[in-house]
């Protein structure tokens, strides 16, 4: 049965309130050091992601007005009797869209305007999110319902009698996500990248990959400045063309990739720039402090220091020691991350890769109060409960803008299984549901060398960083 997180009641909801509201009330929205009032003024790699049609648009206007039509009837009769500015609402909060800092009340941060009435998804719909209700443009999305949205945008083209691109039906074979706020990412790269050569042209006729289906929770974009190669696994050289893994459709040939690269030069530059939030909470400094000494001692063999400048160590811990869930891991093989090193995505072998990594890396865990759920498949929504692996929810929803200072992330309910009522993968997909295959919550038992009071005190020393 159904038992609230109890750390929650004492928290004083109405201080968080009020707290929340002096924050977002002092200044515009919290954009990672920088504030974007409108896009004239935003870096250029940042317009690049609002304003390029890097793949082809995905639906317009009359569409996403339209969605609504594909819900579950109460759902449905409620968008109905809406306000348009209702509707719009109910809307976004369903697939985990977001106002675009710079062009609130516009097209979603989610998607590019493509100059034509077209959107064009882009990489926020995984990599701009936000914490306690606060967008923050490199924060994950956790909250994207990419397989429920992907499927009413198509069930809505059906009725409105919409011309149907044969490659957007077979977007619809691959599993995108099964718990909203993660997905299925590094499939989609192994379907697309299995289909070309090294310098990115199309070969239909090579044989389909070995696919390990399973959902990632995208890593924060403020980590990439401290990194020298990228993903969970640590096995990608870092560097613009890297990004550009995004663009497989099968409608971009190379020339498209070249073409784009110039603008890909100014994301990369401006994802460098990103800075993590601050706690916007309260700190106990003395406690912090007391932390951070245990942080030195039991934590920064792996995850390494902060403020003192020191590079990031970067450590590929063997999943035997690890203990996380093993996936995404095995959904890379050698000979995949081989290929990777000498494809046009690494300069065709000058940037390194990492062909056998063997576990994962321990992360830089700047701004990790704001990047909550934790471990790389998003299966644990507090730092408290990544402190007590043995008490960890299995099965838990989470709240759409609660923030949880006791516990340090997402505010969330848990379950011992799912509520009988829940039927169908679109309810189910608001759950996250550890028993799943690639989504364990088990693994990363470090914090067990703590007593509770050391605990308390190097999760204090989190809410600095
Ligand atoms: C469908 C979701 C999705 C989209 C769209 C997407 N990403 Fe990601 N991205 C991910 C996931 C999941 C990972 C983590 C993969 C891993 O670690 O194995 C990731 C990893 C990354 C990383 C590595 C970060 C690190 O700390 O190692 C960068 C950089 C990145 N993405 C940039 C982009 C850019 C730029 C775009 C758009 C051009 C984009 N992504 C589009 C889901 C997505
Ligand atoms: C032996 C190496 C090692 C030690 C020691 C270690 N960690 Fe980790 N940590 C990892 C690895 C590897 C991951 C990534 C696991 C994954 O995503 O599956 C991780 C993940 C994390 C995360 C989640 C990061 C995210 O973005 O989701 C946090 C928080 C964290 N560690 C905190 C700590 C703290 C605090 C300590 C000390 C009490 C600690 N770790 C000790 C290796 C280590």
């Amino acid at each position: 049965m159904l038992s609230r997180n109890g750390f929650r009641q004492s928290c004083g909801g109405l201080a968080l309130v009020a707290l929340w509201g002096a924050w977002s009330a002092a200044g515009d929205v919290a954009s990672i050091g920088v504030s974007i009032k409108n896009l004239d003024e935003a870096p250029a790699g940042y317009r690049h992601l609002l304003q390029n049609d890097f793949v082809p648009p995905q639906l317009d206007q009359e569409v996403f007005e339209s969605l609504w039509r594909t819900w579950e009837p109460e759902l449905k009769q409620k968008a109905e009797q809406a306000s348009a500015a209702e509707r719009r609402e109910l809307t976004l909060t369903r697939y985990g869209l977001l106002e675009a800092p710079g062009r609130v009340g516009g097209i979603p941060l989610q998607y590019a305007d493509d100059g034509h009435g077209g959107w064009v998804l882009n990489c926020f719909s995984c990599h701009g999110g936000k914490v306690a209700g606060q967008v923050v443009p490199g924060l994950p999305n956790t909250h994207i319902a990419l397989e429920t949205l992907f499927q009413e945008i198509f069930e809505t083209k059906q009725i409105l009698k919409r011309k149907i691109d044969p490659g957007e039906a077979t977007t619809l074979v691959v599993p995108l996500g099964k718990s909203n706020g993660t997905t299925n990412a590094i499939i989609f790269g192994v379907v697309l990248g299995a289909y070309r050569d090294a310098d990115l042209n199309l070969h239909p006729e090579y044989p389909t990959p070995k696919m390990i289906h399973h959902d990632h929770d995208a890593p924060p974009w403020w980590h990439v400045k401290r990194k020298s190669y990228l993903y969970a696994d640590g096995f990608a050289g870092k560097g613009h063309r890297a990004l550009m893994q995004f663009m497989m459709t099968p409608q971009n040939g190379p020339e498209v990739f070249h073409k784009s690269e110039d603008a890909f030069k100014e994301i990369y530059a401006w994802i460098e720039t990103l800075e993590p939030p601050k706690y916007p909470f309260d700190i106990d400094p003395s406690l912090a402090s007391v932390g951070k000494g245990l942080f030195n001692k039991n934590c920064a063999e792996c995850h390494g220091t902060y403020g003192d400048g020191t590079p990031f160590p970067g450590k590929i811990v063997p999943i035997d020691v690890v203990g996380t869930d093993q996936a995404r891991l095995d959904s890379l093989t050698p000979a995949m991350r081989h290929s990777y090193e000498l494809s046009w995505f690494s300069n065709h072998g000058e940037k390194k890769s990492v062909s056998d990594p063997g576990g994962y890396v321990a992360q830089p865990l700047d701004g990790i109060w704001a990047s909550a759920p934790y471990l790389h498949n998003g299966s644990v929504p507090t730092l408290y409960d990544l402190f007590y692996p043995d008490q960890r929810p299995v099965v838990w929803k989470r709240t759409e803008n609660g923030y949880d200072q006791k516990k340090i992330g997402l505010e969330y309910t848990r379950y011992e299984t799912l509520p009988a009522d829940v039927k169908g993968g679109k309810q189910k997909r608001t759950y996250y549901d550890g028993r799943l295959f690639g989504k364990s919550v088990a693994g990363h038992t470090f914090p067990d060398a703590l007593n509770d009071e050391e605990k308390r005190a190097v999760m204090e020393y989190l809410k600095t960083l």
